[in-house]
């Protein structure tokens, strides 16, 4: 249990109920486009990777990259988003290069062997404690390998996740405190760009939609 009460399975529920659902957002699919692209032309992809993604959700930025490296470990906390992206990865054709696994890098044992490069997406936000998940993503990079994650800005009004009861993680990051945090986590050749925006339906005390800015952060094992 964390200090405010509330266990990992918190999370899980909320995106359990979010799965069925997450592709019907056309704007959550052209994000997942748009990262691709953006990753493809940042990470020099040579299509023989063996890459592992955190916090994969439905899949659909895997499946975007899916001819561009080798294999993907898709993981996800939640159950329900991993059902979702294994059906996904099937109806795309890709169950020979993507697999799909339940998988919270925080609380489970590691997975198998190691990896040429780690990307996520919007997920790093919801871990609190992201340096320990940097570390053990380190562990499992072979020498050279990389990590790619693309995060909110700091969105202090916390205006992104106001639609999110009882929220536990973080509203966005500083990029130079990431920055920092992945070279405390072992990582070098630290660089951070934009990455877009990302735009949603907003909660609370916020009315319509909103859009807020992300970066992309990469460093080297
Ligand atoms: C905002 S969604 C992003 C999903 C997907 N990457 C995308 O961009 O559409 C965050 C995802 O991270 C997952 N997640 C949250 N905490 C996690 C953890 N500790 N380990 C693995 N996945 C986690 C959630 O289940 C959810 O699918």
């Amino acid at each position: 249990m964390s200090p405010s009460g509330h266990d990992h399975s918190h999370d899980h529920a909320h995106f359990d109920a979010a799965a069925s659902t997450w592709d019907a957002d056309p704007a959550k699919l052209e994000r997942a486009r748009a990262t691709a692209v953006l990753l493809r032309d940042t990470l020099g992809l040579t299509g023989t990777e063996r890459v592992l993604e955190i916090g994969g959700g439905t899949g659909q930025l895997s499946i975007a990259l899916a001819d561009h490296v080798g294999s993907v470990l898709v993981t996800d906390a939640s159950p329900g988003m991993v059902d979702v992206a294994r059906s996904n990865i099937e109806s795309a054709g890709l169950a020979d290069r993507l697999t799909v696994e339940r998988l919270d890098l925080v609380t489970d044992p590691p997975p198998q062997g190691s990896f040429d490069g780690v990307w996520a997406q919007l997920a790093l936000h919801h871990v609190r404690d992201v340096g320990v998940l940097l570390q053990r993503v380190k562990a499992l990079l072979s020498p050279g390998g990389w990590v790619a994650v693309v995060e909110l800005d700091d969105d202090r009004a916390g205006a992104f996740h106001a639609n999110y009861e009882n929220f536990t993680g973080h509203d966005g990051f500083d990029r130079t405190s990431f920055a920092n945090l992945l070279r405390d986590s072992g990582f070098h050749d630290v660089s951070v760009v934009d990455a877009g925006s990302v735009e949603k339906e907003l909660g609370g005390d916020h009315q319509g939609r909103g859009t807020f800015a992300t970066f992309l952060a990469v460093g080297r094992a």
